[in-house]
C-alpha cells in the first residue's frame, strides 16, 4: 500500500525577472491566463487531483496570492447589492481546502524552497507543482500521475520530450527501461551544459515525491547556478526508492517567459466557449 498524498507545496517566492517590467511590482503568479492568474491554474489541478493542503512557499511582495484565495467579502457584498452575479467570482470562493503560507527568506533555489515547507509535509508523501507551467489534460497531469502512483509508489515526476537544444534550461533524466507513460529513471541532472544531456527528457515541474528527499535536502548543497536544487536533492533517492518518469496525456505551457505566456493565453482563450468565436475570428484575419 503506497500512502496518499495529502499535501502539495507551490514554490512561489521567485522575482519572475524573465516577465519583467510587470514582475516589478505583480507577482509572476498573478499574471493572469485569459482571466484567471497562472496560480489558480495550479490549484485547481492539486485539488482536482485530491489535494487537501496547500503549501505556499512565498517571499516579499507575494501577500496578493494569499488575498486571492481569501473570501473578498466588501467585493461581494457589493456585487450582491447591486444584483450582479457572483459566478465570476465562484473559482476563488472558498472550497480550496487548507492553504498554509511559508516564507523563503532567501532566494536560494527550488530545493531550498521546497526544503522551507518540511515542518508542515512531514513525514508523508508530498506533490510539488510549478505554476508557471500550465499543464492541461483531462484527468489533469497529476491526476494522471497520482493514478501511477497508486500502482508502483516511491517517487514519480512529469516528464517530457524537448527539442535537444532545450536541455540544458531544465532538470533532465537519464532514462532506463519504459513500460507505458512510466520510464525508469537512472539519474537525473539539473541543467547539463549543451551538448551534454543524457536524454531530451526534461521535467516540466510536476513532481509525487517521497520525505526523505527533505533529507537529502538539509545538507544544502548547491548546484546548477550555485542555487539548491530540488533535481540534486531528488537524484540522491534513486536507488534507494523507486524513481519514475510518467510521460503525462495533454499540453503543457512554459508561461515563465513572455512568447511561452502568450501562446498560453492564445490556447487557453481558444478553449473557452465564450471568447473562443472572437479570438478565432481575429487570428484568422491576421
Ligand atoms: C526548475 C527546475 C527544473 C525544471 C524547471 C521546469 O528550473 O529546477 O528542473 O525542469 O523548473 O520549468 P527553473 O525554471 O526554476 O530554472
Amino acid at each position: 500500500m503506497t500512502a496518499r498524498v495529502r499535501k502539495a507545496v507551490f514554490p512561489v517566492a521567485g522575482l519572475g525577472t524573465r516577465l519583467l517590467p510587470a514582475t516589478k511590482t505583480i507577482p509572476k503568479e498573478m499574471l493572469t491566463i485569459v482571466d484567471r492568474p497562472l496560480i489558480q491554474y495550479a490549484v485547481d489541478e492539486a485539488r482536482e487531483a485530491g489535494i487537501e493542503q496547500l503549501i505556499f512557499v512565498t517571499g516579499r511582495g507575494k501577500s496578493s496570492l494569499d488575498d486571492y484565495f481569501d473570501m473578498a467579502f466588501e467585493l461581494e457584498r457589493t456585487m450582491e447589492q447591486a444584483g450582479k452575479s457572483l459566478d465570476p467570482l465562484e473559482p476563488s470562493r472558498s472550497g480550496y481546502g487548507e492553504i498554509v503560507t511559508i516564507r523563503q527568506q532567501q532566494p536560494l533555489g527550488l530545493g531550498h524552497a521546497v526544503w522551507c515547507a518540511r515542518e508542515v509535509i512531514g513525514d508523508e508523501p508530498f506533490a510539488v507543482l510549478l505554476p508557471d507551467e500550465v499543464m492541461r489534460g483531462r484527468p489533469n497531469c497529476l491526476a494522471q500521475m497520482m493514478t501511477a502512483y497508486a500502482q508502483v509508489g516511491g517517487n514519480i515526476v512529469a516528464a517530457l520530450e524537448v527539442d535537444p537544444s532545450e536541455t540544458h534550461k531544465y532538470g533532465v533524466v537519464d532514462p532506463g527501461s519504459r513500460n507505458g507513460p512510466l520510464t525508469e529513471i537512472k539519474g537525473l541532472v539539473e541543467k547539463p551544459a549543451p551538448g551534454t544531456a543524457p536524454s531530451n527528457l526534461m521535467l516540466p515541474g510536476r513532481y509525487i515525491l517521497q520525505p526523505e528527499v527533505l533529507r537529502a535536502l538539509d545538507a544544502h548543497e548547491k548546484g546548477a547556478g550555485g542555487e539548491i536544487q530540488l533535481t540534486d536533492a531528488m537524484a540522491k533517492l534513486i536507488g534507494q526508492q523507486p524513481f519514475h518518469g510518467f510521460s503525462f496525456e495533454g499540453q503543457r505551457f512554459d508561461c515563465g517567459h513572455a512568447a511561452g505566456f502568450v501562446i498560453a493565453n492564445l490556447a487557453l482563450a481558444l478553449e473557452r466557449e465564450d471568447i473562443a468565436p472572437t479570438v478565432r475570428e481575429f487570428l484568422s484575419g491576421l
